[in-house]
């Protein structure tokens, strides 16, 4: 059965507003809780109206602890402001005040990858800190959350993940030549976003809408859309834009 809460909204606007307010009511709840970020243009005017509130003192993130869901790997130096640490503290963490410290990657984004590395420690990692309050999730064209790509199984834990090739297009407009876009990251499995308490997974254009279809339609898992994990999790909203 698909237990998922879809929520269809009118613009991007109101759709990253309903998930400002999410994220927004765990923290006011508990202003040290675990948040499960993303990256991607998706998140960025949620983020925006995360910072206004936090600069209007209407909100304080500096209790909480954050774990993003992936990061690339073999960036150039050049590239340095396409890595996820680079976006998350330019976007959210330093203009909202949180403590970088308590910001976690599954890699950084200039560490080599070093073979047969088990990056479940990051897995384990968050589930030392109390495991994700809210997990925030964009959505691939092909169906990924984080980067697990179409294939990932269910059980998958944080692991280097090689990137689509629809990926890779798709993210070669932050690039100045696509062979400039990283093949691979770190990201944490379909497993890993399951076990967070809260899902809140956000969709604004319409290349998503036929990942979104699958999403509505699925009652079953199916690898080639791995976004349809989240039919079984207790607690997930769907907000997107038709
Ligand atoms: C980013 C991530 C990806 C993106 C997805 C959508 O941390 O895990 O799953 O959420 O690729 O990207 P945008 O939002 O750029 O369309």
């Amino acid at each position: 059965m698909n237990k998922i809460n879809f929520i269809k909204c009118p613009n991007a606007t109101i759709a990253s507003a309903k998930t400002a307010e999410i994220i927004l009511a765990t923290v006011r709840n508990n202003p040290q809780a675990v948040l499960g970020l993303a990256t991607g243009s998706t998140p960025i005017e949620t983020y925006k109206m995360l910072v206004r509130d936090a600069n209007q003192k209407r909100i304080s993130f500096s209790q909480c602890t954050t774990f993003n869901l992936d990061e690339y790997v073999g960036l150039k130096k050049a590239d340095a402001a396409q890595s996820y640490r680079a976006f998350m503290n330019n976007q959210l963490f330093g203009p909202a005040h949180f403590n970088l410290d308590q910001t976690h990657f599954p890699i950084q984004w200039d560490q080599p990858v070093v073979a047969n590395t088990d990056y479940t420690t990051y897995d384990a990692h968050i589930q030392a800190a109390g495991g994700i309050d809210v997990q925030l999730l964009g959505l691939g064209e092909n169906g990924h959350i984080g980067f697990n790509e179409p294939g990932s199984s269910l059980t998958s834990l944080t692991r280097q993940v090689h990137l689509d090739a629809q990926t890779i297009k798709n993210n070669a407009r932050f690039f100045k030549a696509i062979n400039d876009v990283p093949t691979t990251a770190v990201s944490m499995g379909l497993q890993s976003i399951l076990q967070a308490r809260k899902i809140v997974l956000l969709a604004l254009t319409p290349n998503k809408l036929s990942a979104i279809n699958h999403l509505r339609t699925a009652q079953t898992f199916n690898r080639q859309w791995p976004c349809t994990a989240l039919i079984n999790h207790p607690d997930t909203t769907v907000i997107w834009v038709e």
